[in-house]
């Protein structure tokens, strides 16, 4: 990581000059070329956090979740959204979800946002039974142009990523998808693609009972 001395010159906001700010714009754009570095090192960090109860940790389920999006052909927006879907767990633990998606939403498809802000209750359709949180909960959102890539994202990579046999890719590995997707212009309607449900990528042709 560079890290100059330059500064600006002011100790206030409203007191900076053009040059200050120009300034604070060429030291943003090293910065943000390091998302990728800030993101492994986060889940690197879940490596280590308290035990969550489940036979693997939570840097351990994001690998699984992302590595099984990419074996079933998942384009960069979903393999980074399965890979970062729980990085709010530490900071936002009652509203991780949100807090996931905001990290990914200036950079990717609206739907794949979407289903990654609501996975938390989406995932309630397969640990509700048990956990007495309500299984059709996510039931308020059917119709939505993205419930189906929703139930999908849990039933095929989320909820099914707990498995201490399953060999997933390495963290390292998945810096070419995370590179790609954060170096994007932010909000950039090309990638944002508002109101567009492009699907999910193994579910085409399937009738919604079959995913979800
Ligand atoms: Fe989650
Ligand atoms: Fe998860």
């Amino acid at each position: 990581m560079t890290k100059s001395n330059e500064t600006v010159s002011f100790t206030r906001m409203d007191a900076g000059t053009k040059a200050d700010y120009d300034l604070l714009a060429r030291k943003f754009e090293p910065y943000m070329a390091e998302s990728p570095d800030r993101y492994l090192a986060a889940l690197e960090a879940q490596r280590h956090e308290r035990s969550s109860g489940y036979p693997i940790d939570r840097c351990e389920h994001a690998l699984q979740s992302a590595t099984r999006a990419r074996r079933d052909g998942a384009d960069a927006d979903w393999v980074v959204a399965a890979l970062l879907h729980d990085i709010g767990d530490a900071l936002s633990p009652m509203n991780h979800d949100r807090m996931a998606a905001e990290v990914i939403r200036p950079f990717v498809r609206e739907e794949v946002t979407w289903v990654v802000a609501h996975h938390g209750i989406f995932q309630q359709r397969h640990s509700g039974p048990m956990n007495g949180t309500d299984p059709d909960a996510r039931e308020k959102f059917r119709g939505h142009r993205y419930f189906e890539a929703a139930a999908a994202f849990c039933a095929r990579w989320d909820q099914v990523s707990f498995d201490p046999g399953y060999e997933a890719d390495s963290m390292e590995s998945f810096r070419s998808e995370l590179t790609a997707v954060f170096a994007r212009p932010a909000f950039d309607p090309r990638y944002v693609r508002a109101d567009e449900a492009v699907g999910f990528p193994c579910i085409i042709g399937l009738a919604p009972d079959e995913h979800a």
